[in-house]
């Protein structure tokens, strides 16, 4: 047998798998529980796919990021110099760096396809609203690790960028300044912050981020997955041709969401090299050119904006006026938007839980929160000198509020079809 590699003292041969075993016996258990014995629902479609190429584009991140910290040098007088040493004298360099930004784009398009998922399918509803909630996490994280990523390379985005955000504390009242000045180590953004960002970039918000995805899969594992018809394959049916205690909608993770798994990473992957060798900065939306200009304290870029995935909320700062003065309001809308999400869970009073048996009122809201967010992010990606579109705005904004606030009115209004008792298959 071609796996029989070691032999005992007592010449008799073992595989590889029982000297493991034999030494770590959790392990075997583990890998049952969470692959093999793991059962998915049968009728996952291709959105079910994002959570495993969230985990591809971050495992890119981490790899890549790894190569570019070789080079780089997080210095003020160093850090821009660095980077194009990398884009031209580094072997390889040029791609080892367009992974990595144009990944980052590429993990939030990925990201947010996993959280429409979720949203469609009620996937947040009992019993995951902890796999939400560490999900929502991991976007926060996510979002602060990008933030830093982006200040970086110390392009003339970087520092405008750092500095008008990291002065969104200045507008909390009485600590605000004192708190800006703690966050930047300076009164502008300078060595200090580079330093301390990077720190934070290549170690610490990575480490959180794994040991949150883990307990985001922990999570996830202990209640089973939801699927497209939101019905619980374990209340269902026991008995499948793998085990008689097992759902009988059920299939082993491994190898079956493996392979199909597989497939469509491979997709992913051709489409990621398409647009890192042909389009890495995509017009300017997942690099933006001025960040190619190295950063100069006195010259203000025209146009102030962050990357595409931070402009629905860059958007809702933008158009929310000061009133009475206090500019605070514009920053409490913006953080209040995520913080909407955070509450779905307890918002959504829906007896149904994936909107293909929910009827045509959900569908609109949710359509309507869709065209929010992208029309916002369109926004919050323009110059913001049209006095008209401000007013668009701030009508998006509302409604982007209403669509959550009024959602225990709305899923409770609405009229929902007939769930199945079993999983339905769709071709
Ligand atoms: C780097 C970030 C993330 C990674 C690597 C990740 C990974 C995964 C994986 C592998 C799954 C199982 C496969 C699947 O259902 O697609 C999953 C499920 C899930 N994730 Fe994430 N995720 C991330 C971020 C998020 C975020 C930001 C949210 C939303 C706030 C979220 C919410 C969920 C939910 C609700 C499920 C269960 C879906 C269901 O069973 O229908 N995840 N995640």
């Amino acid at each position: 047998m071609a796996n029989k590699i070691t032999r005992t003292a007592t010449g008799a041969a073992t595989t590889v798998a029982d000297w493991v075993n034999a030494r770590a016996p959790a392990l075997m258990p583990m890998y049952r529980k969470h692959m093999t014995e793991y059962y998915a629902p049968k009728n996952f479609n291709i959105w079910y796919i994002f959570g495993v190429l969230a985990t591809v584009a971050i495992a890119n991140q981490i790899i890549t990021g790894i190569f570019l910290t070789m080079h780089f040098k997080p210095s003020v007088a160093e850090a821009f110099g660095s980077i194009e040493y990398i884009m031209r004298d580094v072997e390889w360099g040029w791609l080892i760096r367009y992974m990595h930004s144009t990944g980052a784009s590429l993990l939030f398009v990925v990201i947010y396809l996993h959280m429409f998922r979720g949203l469609m399918y009620g996937s947040y509803q009992k019993p995951r609203e902890l796999v939400w909630l560490l999900g929502m996490v991991i976007y926060l994280v996510l979002m602060a690790e990008a933030f830093m990523g982006y200040v970086l390379p110390w392009g003339q985005m970087s520092y405008w960028g750092a500095k008008v955000i990291i002065s969104l504390f200045g507008a909390i009242p009485v600590i605000g300044t004192g708190l800006t000045e703690w966050i930047m180590g300076d009164f502008n953004p300078g060595d200090a912050t580079l330093n301390r960002f990077f720190a934070l970039h290549v170690i610490a918000m990575p480490l959180v981020l794994l040991l949150l995805i883990v307990l985001h899969l922990g999570a996830l594992h202990e209640v089973g997955s939801n699927n497209p018809d939101g019905v619980e394959i374990k209340k269902g049916p026991k008995g499948n041709r793998w085990s008689p205690s097992a759902p009988a909608d059920g299939v082993p993770f491994h190898p079956y969401y493996t392979v199909k798994d597989t497939f469509y990473v491979g997709i992913f992957l051709i489409i990621a090299a398409f647009i890192i060798f042909f389009a890495p900065t995509f017009g300017g939306w997942f690099l933006e050119h001025d960040n190619f200009t190295v950063a100069n304290p006195l010259v203000t870029p025209a146009h102030i904006k962050p990357v595409w995935y931070f402009t629905p909320y860059y958007a809702m700062l933008r158009v929310i006026p000061s009133f009475f003065g206090i500019k605070l309001w514009g920053v409490i809308v913006m953080f209040g938007a995520i913080v909407m999400l955070f509450l779905v869970p307890w918002l959504d009073k829906s007896p149904v839980k994936s909107y293909r048996y929910r009827g045509m009122l959900s569908w609109a809201m949710l359509l309507m929160f869709a065209t929010c967010f992208l029309w916002l992010a369109k926004i919050g990606a323009g110059p913001g000198t049209d006095p008209v579109e401000a007013i668009i705005g701030r009508v998006l904004t509302f409604l982007y509020f209403a669509f959550f606030i009024t959602m225990p009115v709305w899923t409770k209004l609405d009229r929902t079809k007939p769930v199945p008792e079993r999983v339905t298959m769709h071709d």
